[in-house]
């Protein structure tokens, strides 16, 4: 059977992250770079966001062959090989065509045979994803699932804009999600306000707006944003998110180990840290060296954390993130 999209396992308590994985492009833009680019400066930008330098995916590679390179550390690291694989769900707003799903191109590569499908939630992706497949996996439809966060935002920002192409990076996150009786994922919230859409959305290249050298010419295909709204929202609603979080699992902000957020904006994160309580020194940070990573940005993190031996078993960690939407949520993850 190929990409048997359910297969059974029977019910498990919980869902726990068994491995994790990233793919990193090697080409590193500085943010020196965009100097000769667009009239900024490193110290407009490390002040304002926090970011230093940013991934570019090299010409001729592509948002699935990033997600596989995330996948297979990921297997590795589960030590799980990809034919035992129930299903690959890949977030990402930067697929590597409009159809069909990233996903299913991922599985090729991989060389798995399970159900495969992208979600979009933009930065939010990841969590969103981690909430359905943990819910899968509670459910007994599936026994492990491999969870991507993908983005080539290198391919969707408009370069000669200065108040968006001095954000976003490129790069891949995975993990594999595997059903347990041990606690793992111990809550998800998810949240969406469509009102707040036109804050941040690349207009064209949709139904409402197909390519047409019209729309091509007057930039529709690219990021646009307003920066200044996409910040209040970011830091109201990720603290509500994160402070929801800790209500539902009667937790204080002391007991928390790691916050995996987003890595959108330095400040941003300031701003949660104070709205919740939460001492920026308990955020996990990467931003100066990725930028904003979109749905990669938190499962990257996740990895980086692991593997230089931050997150230690049995410590408890705060995953929240927002994006264009609104979409955003929050997670609460024994390790
Ligand atoms: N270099 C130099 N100057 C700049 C740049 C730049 N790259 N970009 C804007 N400016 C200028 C503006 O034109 C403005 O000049 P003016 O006062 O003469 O008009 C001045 O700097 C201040 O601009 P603001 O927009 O007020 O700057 P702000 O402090 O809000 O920072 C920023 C802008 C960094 C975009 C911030 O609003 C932000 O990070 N917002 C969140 C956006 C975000 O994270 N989006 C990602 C997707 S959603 C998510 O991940 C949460």
């Amino acid at each position: 059977m190929r990409g048997g999209a359910h297969r059974g396992g029977g019910t498990a308590m919980y869902s726990r992250i068994l491995g994790t994985g990233k793919g990193i492009p090697g080409q590193v833009l500085t943010n020196f770079d965009l100097e000769k680019r667009v009239d900024t400066s490193d110290t407009w930008i490390v002040e304002r966001t926090g970011i230093r330098e940013r991934r570019i995916l090299e010409e001729g590679r592509t948002t699935s062959d990033l997600a596989a390179e995330a996948g297979r550390a990921a297997l590795e690291a589960a030590g799980l090989p990809a034919s035992r694989l129930d299903a690959i769900i890949v977030c990402t707003v930067t697929p590597d065509v409009p159809m069909p799903a990233c996903a299913v191109t991922v599985q090729q590569k991989l060389g798995a045979n399970c159900a495969a499908w992208d979600m979009a939630a933009a930065c939010a992706g990841f969590i969103y994803g981690l909430s359905v497949g943990d819910a899968l996996l509670r459910a007994g439809n599936f026994r492990h699932i491999l969870l991507i966060g993908v983005e080539v935002l290198s391919r969707a920002v408009d370069w000669s804009d200065r108040n968006t192409c001095i954000l976003f990076g490129d790069g891949a996150g995975a993990v594999v999600l595997g059903a347990s009786d041990q606690p793992g994922i111990l809550s998800t919230h998810l949240y969406a306000d469509g009102a707040q859409a036109g804050l941040l959305s690349i207009p064209g290249g949709g139904v409402i707006c197909p390519a047409t050298a019209a729309s091509v010419a007057s930039r529709q295909h690219f990021i646009k944003m307003n920066g200044k709204g996409v910040f209040l929202h970011a830091v109201r609603n990720i603290a509500r998110a994160s402070l929801d979080a800790l209500a539902h699992n009667r937790l204080t902000p002391d007991q928390i180990d790691w916050v995996v957020a987003h890595q959108a904006n330095l400040r941003i994160l300031e701003g949660v840290a104070e709205k919740t309580k939460l001492p920026l020194s308990k955020f996990y940070l990467n931003i100066h060296k990725y930028g904003n990573t979109s749905s990669a940005s938190i499962p990257i993190a996740l990895d980086e954390a692991v593997r230089d031996g931050s997150i230690k078993p049995g410590q408890r960690l705060l995953l929240a993130a927002l994006g264009a939407g609104f979409s955003w949520g929050s997670a609460l993850v024994q390790w």
